[in-house]
């Protein structure tokens, strides 16, 4: 009822009814039994709002977790969970560690050579490509454990699920959903693969950019060169990284007539988080939904001390940074020319950072340990957002309107912040570079350069124009799959093919060699007959 609260103000009377009815048709399918395969760390986070909806709508969600789950609670009044007694290969410290390391070996590739930047470059994909087969390792053992288990599958079998919800981020769930026969969802922007739209959607590389390459849609001729050796190479190392840890079980578990290559693209429905408000258009396909700013919520009231130091700000306004719940703290040295930067400005600031306080700290800057991020975004006086570019950071700051200055750390938030730079909302500053005069302007340029504001207004004013929220959207196609048991209707056949089949590389064969041998047959008749007629008059002219 909420929602349709909010909605009578602003649509006519008949789509009003519309909704009633679709509102109707909801509340009478509730009540399915909804089976989360979640990925751990920042993921879950995603994944809890979902579930957190499903089960304000009445469904039984239970939540597949590992014996050393990091985020994923085996407590809640939001769901039960069944934990396999084995380690999911996402361990807290260990993560971490290897986050630190990434970054430290970014630092140590200040003010170097082109080289010596190619070879931080180098190491960093070697960090993550070892980081990310230990997690595949550990998933991998995971599923081994769950399919062995016989009393688990049974009771699996007989909860009799209506759907499979996963992140297919890892093999997990869309193994499990295939063992069971049960419809599949995906709550999905990474496949074990990679990025799902390169999987199961047509993708030109001459507009569609690949990840982690910060390009545009626009792309010179070097650009492009750049786009598709970055493909190449990106796929290669996603299945390096993955296929040996989940071929075998693929193969030991659903037989060696599977196709691994499309195993885990047979999701029902895709619920996409992309948003096309500021990422570049591209085909999609009839099962894709997008439902991006899902986690975007209007914002509630700041703890009062919080509301009375920045209300303190006066016409300055307020200047918000937090790098994420994973990195805690910073070198110190990077910390201390931040500090300097924001002691130079009139506005109030607050930082979350957890370590040893800045020398340099002006008395204008609150270091705090935690933020309430959506409640100050929202806020009036929030000018400005300082932001390492995670999903949750990027679709908050979409929804709130506030120009943004990056510092992207890790994976592929420097494509998530460049994507905002590309749409004139964004300054990005590279950590590794950073110091406190350029960190100082890129902060000004943000906060008084009027045109950073209203670029990002009229991102927010674009994302909050949709017919259904994102969160109702991506119920309504869980309870889809529900009520019709599945939605394989909508998959397209591309699935099932092979490469050649896919490009029709056969048919161009079959084609060019018709079309040689109608040449070949020309040229031979032609041949024969001039012979003959050439022949013919010689012997005349004799
Ligand atoms: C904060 O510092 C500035 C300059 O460093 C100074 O002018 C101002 O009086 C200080 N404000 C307070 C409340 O201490
Ligand atoms: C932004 O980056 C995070 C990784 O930190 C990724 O999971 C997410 O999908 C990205 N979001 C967008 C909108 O590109
Ligand atoms: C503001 O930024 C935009 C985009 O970077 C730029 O084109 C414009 O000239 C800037 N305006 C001022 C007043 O500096």
């Amino acid at each position: 009822m909420r929602s349709l609260r909010e909605v009578s103000m602003k649509v006519p009377q008949s789509s009003l009814i519309t909704f009633a009815l679709l509102l109707i048709q909801l509340s009478s399918s509730s009540g399915g039994k909804i089976l989360v395969f979640p990925l751990d760390g920042s993921h879950w986070v995603n994944m809890k709002v979902l579930i957190q909806e499903l089960h304000a709508q009445g469904h039984e969600v239970t939540v597949v977790r590992a014996s050393d789950s990091w985020y994923v609670s085996e407590k809640s009044p939001l769901y039960t969970s069944v934990t396999v007694p084995s380690p999911g290969g996402f361990e807290e410290n260990y993560f971490k560690a290897f986050l630190s390391r990434q970054l430290e070996i970014r630092l140590q590739g200040k003010h170097t050579s082109f080289w010596s930047k190619i070879w931080t470059h180098i190491q960093i994909e070697q960090l993550v490509v070892n980081q990310m087969s230990q997690l595949h390792k550990g998933m991998s053992e995971m599923i081994i454990q769950m399919f062995e288990d016989e009393n688990l599958m049974q009771s699996f079998h007989e909860a009799k699920y209506d759907v499979v919800l996963t992140d297919p981020g890892i093999g997990g769930g869309a193994m499990l959903a295939r063992r069971l026969k049960v419809p599949l969802v995906f709550n999905v922007r990474w496949t074990i693969q990679g990025e799902a739209h390169f999987l199961i959607a047509p993708s030109p590389l001459s507009y569609i950019p690949f990840t982690a390459t910060e390009l545009t849609d626009k792309m010179t001729f070097p650009q492009r060169i750049k786009n598709v050796l970055s493909y190449i190479f990106g796929m290669y190392t996603m299945s390096y990284i993955t296929e040996p840890h989940y071929k075998p079980v693929v193969k030991k578990y659903f037989g060696p007539s599977v196709d691994y290559s499309t195993f885990f693209l047979d999701a029902d429905i895709w619920l996409m988080r992309n948003d096309f408000v500021f990422e570049f258009p591209r085909p999609t396909m009839p099962n894709i939904v997008y439902i991006a700013g899902f986690q975007c919520k209007p914002p509630k009231p700041l703890p009062v001390d919080l509301e009375e130091f920045v209300q303190s700000s006066g016409d300055h306004g307020v200047i918000m940074m937090t790098l994420g719940t994973l990195v805690e703290n910073l070198p110190q040295d990077v910390a201390e020319e931040i500090a300097a930067a924001f002691a130079q400005l009139p506005q109030k600031v607050v930082w979350r950072y957890i370590g040893q306080k800045p020398a340099n700290l002006g008395n204008n800057t609150l270091l705090v340990n935690w933020l309430p991020q959506n409640d100050l975004l929202g806020h009036p006086k929030t000018r400005v957002f300082v932001t390492h570019g995670g999903t949750n950071g990027v679709q908050e700051t979409i929804y709130h309107g506030v120009p943004v200055v990056g510092l992207p750390l890790f994976f592929d938030q420097a494509d998530n912040l460049s994507r905002i730079k590309a749409k004139g909302g964004a300054v990005i500053v590279d950590i590794a570079e950073l110091e406190r005069h350029m960190f100082a302007d890129a902060l000004m340029t943000a906060l008084y350069n009027s045109s950073y504001r209203e670029n990002m207004q009229k991102l927010s004013r674009l994302h909050r124009d949709q017919p259904l929220k994102p969160l109702d959207q991506a119920v309504f196609w869980i309870e889809y799959v529900i009520r019709h048991k599945g939605a394989r209707y909508l998959q397209t056949q591309s699935n099932k093919m092979s490469w050649f089949v896919y490009n029709s590389v056969d048919v161009l064969a079959a084609l060019l060699a018709v079309a040689l041998l109608v040449t070949f047959t020309c040229i031979s008749i032609v041949r024969l007959l001039w012979r003959f007629v050439f022949v013919g008059t010689k012997v005349k002219h004799e």
